[in-house]
């Protein structure tokens, strides 16, 4: 028999209940962005903890997020950041990015989270001028309509070895609509189209259920060096 949505839910709190006890830091982000009107939009709880542990296997040192919200993703992804790591995050809604740095202040990681505010791809292209690295890790999470874009950007701001991440690709199985007229649907669908043709990543895929409904996020490598500037 298949498993309800319900169950699915219960046992993403059992596992976050188990193996994420003692983070009352995380829960009170969570609750300052609730607290603040901020859509419920973040990664869940073991979404996050999973983001913070690839950060981890991967040693980055370096990571860039687009799409900050309250920075509840950024700063699972910033406390597996060595001493001399560092974190950028894009983020185009003012408020949320106030909200963000209050919760990064809380969390005590001020000093490797920067927050810049303004439209991804208007900022996307300051990155290099301003002398940033290329990235270890590259986590997209924003407007879907522009991932392709981010895509893009993605591969000129890494190197071989970037890992990267892209959020909401499933949503709920519309990704397979062809003729959707959701904006959101069709900027996945091209992602993904980018992803199969593009050569410098390795990619996959995977479904995901839980407190967040039924979506997914894709996980990729790049493989060879990043040639042109924009
Ligand atoms: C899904 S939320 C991010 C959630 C966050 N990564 C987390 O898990 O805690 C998407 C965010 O992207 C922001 N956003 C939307 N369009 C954007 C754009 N063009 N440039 C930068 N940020 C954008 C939204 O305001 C929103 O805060």
């Amino acid at each position: 028999m298949m498993a309800s949505v319900d169950k699915w839910k219960d046992v993403d709190v059992y596992f976050e209940s188990k193996l994420q006890s003692s983070e009352t830091i995380m829960d009170s982000i969570l609750k300052a962005n609730t607290e603040a009107g901020l859509p419920a939009i973040d990664v869940s709880p073991n979404q996050g903890k999973f983001l913070y542990l690839l950060a981890k296997m991967k040693g980055a040192k370096n990571i860039l997020e687009i799409g900050t919200l309250g920075g509840y993703s950024s700063i699972w992804l910033a406390r597996a950041l060595p001493d001399d790591g560092h974190l950028i995050t894009l983020e185009y809604e003012a408020k949320h990015a106030k909200v963000a740095e209050e919760n990064i202040k809380k969390a005590g990681l001020e000093q490797k989270i920067e927050v810049m505010v303004g439209a991804a791809l208007d900022l996307l292209p300051t990155l290099e001028e301003k002398g940033y690295p290329h990235f270890d890790l590259i986590f997209i999470d924003a407007d879907k309509p522009n991932n392709p874009h981010y895509l893009n950007w993605a591969l000129k701001l890494s190197k071989p070895g970037t890992v990267i991440i892209a959020d909401n690709v499933v949503r709920d199985g519309q990704v397979l609509d062809e003729n959707s007229e959701v904006s959101s649907v069709q900027g996945i669908r091209q992602f993904i189209d980018l992803l199969a043709q593009e050569e410098r990543i390795d990619s996959t895929a995977i479904q995901t259920v839980g407190i967040k409904g039924y979506d997914g996020f894709v996980l990729g490598v790049v493989t060879d060096a990043p040639l042109a500037t924009p």
